[in-house]
């Protein structure tokens, strides 16, 4: 799994950097947040903008209203029991 991402089943809520087992890049571990709409939002702006050397390649949605949908879909999907 290490080559795709993290489970972001429960993301909302979760330390930044603290699924269990997933090798984080050190800048994603040294974020200090917890995931919550506002942060959520704003990384997937632009992860690197956050986090300079995230191994996340996906570069983000330039559309507010794309961002609020999918943030709206992970709420949503990742407050159901954990796989
Ligand atoms: C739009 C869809 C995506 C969302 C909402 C998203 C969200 C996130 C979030 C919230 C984290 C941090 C998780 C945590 O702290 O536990 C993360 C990390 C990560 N994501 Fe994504 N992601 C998306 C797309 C992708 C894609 C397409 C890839 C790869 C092809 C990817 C690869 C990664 C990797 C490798 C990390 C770990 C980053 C690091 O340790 O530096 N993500 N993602």
């Amino acid at each position: 799994m290490a080559t795709v991402g993290p489970n972001l089943c429960g993301v909302f809520g979760r330390r930044a950097g603290s699924a269990p087992g997933y090798p984080y890049s050190a800048d994603v571990r040294a974020l200090g947040i917890t995931w919550d709409a506002e942060t959520l939002n704003r990384w997937i702006a632009g992860p690197r903008a956050m986090a300079p050397g995230t191994h996340m390649t996906f570069i983000g949605l330039e559309n507010p209203k794309d961002r609020t949908d999918l943030v709206a879909y992970l709420k949503v999907t990742s407050t159901a029991v954990p796989n």
